[in-house]
């Protein structure tokens, strides 16, 4: 499918789903206010691959979007799951390689060179989205 649209109704702040577009695994997160804290306080200058949270979550800062494959070496990191290792900046982490992002899915530590990339998405209405 070109496009994929998603319910997010049933997420509730703090749970993550998964879901798949264009055979890519597809991260969503309803993140919590301290989530977007955290993200908010970064200095991007200092970041690998500097972007500010509105760069990131590009809609609603509650929700972050984001292709769920390493920039290293392509494994899915792990984060989504409430008993996953979430990496230093409680965000996700890739043990493939020991590759850390933060709450807004920008690398932090590792490997991996580039942030977790944000596909083209858009709120069709308050809760839903339509991927690509
Ligand atoms: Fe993720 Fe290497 S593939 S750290």
């Amino acid at each position: 499918l070109a496009s994929v649209e998603v319910d997010l109704s049933p997420v509730e702040v703090g749970q993550a789903i998964t879901v798949v577009w264009r055979g890519k695994p597809v991260f969503v997160r309803h993140r919590t206010e301290k989530d977007i804290e955290q993200a908010r306080a970064v200095d991007p200058a200092t970041l690998p691959d500097p972007a500010t949270d509105d760069e990131r979550a590009i809609h609603k800062p509650e929700w972050l979007v984001m292709i769920g494959i390493c920039t290293h070496l392509g494994c899915v990191p792990k984060g989504q799951k409430p008993s996953d290792p979430k990496g230093d900046y409680n965000g996700w982490f890739c043990v493939c390689h020991g590759s850390h992002y933060d709450t807004a899915g920008r690398i932090r530590k590792g490997p991996a060179p580039l942030n977790l990339p944000v596909p083209e998405y858009a709120f069709l209405d308050d809760t839903t989205i339509q991927i690509g």
